[in-house]
């Protein structure tokens, strides 16, 4: 028998960025049985949820769903878009830019990768400044992660459409939301982005396993010259065979099932409502941290990620060896630190299906593990988180009609 949950009574907190906590009405969705993907109801159902996730991207343009997780909407974004040898700009903002970098090396692009410190956003300065030294226009797409999942730091991709503006240069704009997407607000046309990346496992409150590109005109249109080898990823075929309601392969149908459902209720409590409640518990967290005494990762409050806060460890003491102590005494699932921040961090998420009162549950297993792993801090931390949800500064969170 295998073994899912190690604590025999009350339910986990899953608190790591994601996947996040799945709504029970996704699941109960999600519980239905299969459909025959090529049958008449399917078509109404790739309809619905592609039209829910141009609203979810803020996008009038193309939307493919793939049954992938981020990694495979990340290669499809690189693979319809560009050609072998093309220069691609990428900043360094932490291990997801880290990873994107990698694997547009593996698929024979030259990535120039701006080097940054994993406590600040990308800068627009720098990558202006790399743009307009770049005459013969060989950078043929920027790439930007929204929000960086391994350090809470979010970069802004209106500034980079300003970047690439004020250079006149004509490279492509991909942006990752991955973490950011239905939690902090992202605008695909307002901020002319030509291809944007999601995942279901984040904001959208589903399990893993779908995953999303939104592809502006200029991105489609590039997508016909580019010559790097793509068969599953094939926006073309893709589009075509959605046109008619349907995938060229077999689609994820109950996750499908469940995306439509999170879309309801995404657009039920309202886009604008579900960023400031991202907000409110953000600042909370973040109100907490500074009670214990401890640092957020992020430097600059401007780019303070409203979907996870990354808190550095005291020095002398393991984050993995507090998170363990976490997770057996209090059930509490806290998000490692990655890469170059193993065990020096770590990480709350906040994002997806989350109120006050598990907000309040999540600070309180964090402050009991302080206490009980001996990490110097002080106490108080949910004390000021709830003082924060309970004045008239926090943004109030919609009530359910
Ligand atoms: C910002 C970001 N980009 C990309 C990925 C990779 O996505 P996946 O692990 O679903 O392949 C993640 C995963 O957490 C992420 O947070």
């Amino acid at each position: 028998m295998l073994t899912l949950d190690r604590h025999p009574s009350g339910r986990h907190f899953l608190q790591i960025p994601g996947p996040t906590n799945v709504p029970d009405r996704v699941l109960r969705a999600i519980d239905r049985p299969t459909i025959d993907h090529r049958g008449p109801e399917f078509a109404d159902l790739t309809r619905s949820v592609i039209a829910g996730m141009k609203r979810v991207f803020k996008t009038q343009a193309d939307v493919v769903i793939y049954p992938a997780s981020g990694t495979g909407a990340w290669e499809a974004a690189l693979v319809n878009a560009l050609s072998p040898g093309d220069h691609v700009l990428m900043a360094e903002t932490g291990h997801f830019a880290t990873l994107w970098k990698r694997l547009a090396e593996r698929l024979g692009l030259v990535v120039r990768f701006l080097p940054g410190d994993w406590r600040h956003g990308a800068s627009a300065t720098a990558i202006e400044r790399e743009l307009r030294n770049d005459a013969a226009h060989a950078i043929k797409a920027l790439c930007v992660v929204h929000n960086e999942t391994s350090t809470g730091v979010v970069s802004s991709v209106a500034e980079m459409r300003t970047a690439l503006d004020r250079a006149a240069h004509p490279a492509l704009l991909m942006a990752d939301t991955i973490s950011s997407l239905a939690s902090i607000d992202f605008r695909h046309d307002e901020w002319g982005v030509d291809v944007t990346v999601g995942g279901s496992q984040k904001g959208l409150m589903l399990p893993p396993g779908l995953s999303f590109n939104a592809i502006s005109p200029k991105a489609l249109a590039a997508s016909k010259a580019a010559k790097l080898p793509r068969s599953y990823w094939d926006w073309q075929e893709m589009l075509a065979i959605n046109a008619k309601g349907y995938f060229p392969f077999t689609p994820a149908t109950n996750l499908l099932y469940g995306l439509h459902e999170a879309l309801e209720m995404l657009f039920a409590e309202g886009l604008d409502h579900v960023f400031a409640r991202h907000d409110r518990h953000a600042e909370a967290t973040r109100r907490a941290v500074r009670a214990w005494g401890l640092d957020v990762l992020c430097s600059e409050p401007a780019e303070y990620s409203s979907s996870l806060t990354a808190i550095v460890m005291p020095d002398g003491h393991d984050a993995d060896a507090f998170r363990k102590v976490v997770l057996d005494h209090y059930d509490l699932s806290l998000g490692q630190g990655l890469g170059r921040l193993t065990g020096k961090i770590f990480r709350i998420g906040h994002l997806g299906w989350f109120n006050d009162l598990m907000l309040c549950g999540t600070l309180a297993g964090v402050e009991m593990g302080l206490a009980a792993a001996g990490v110097p801090h002080r106490t108080g931390g949910v004390d000021a988180a709830m003082a924060y949800l309970a004045s008239p500064a926090a943004p109030r969170v919609a009530q359910a009609a």
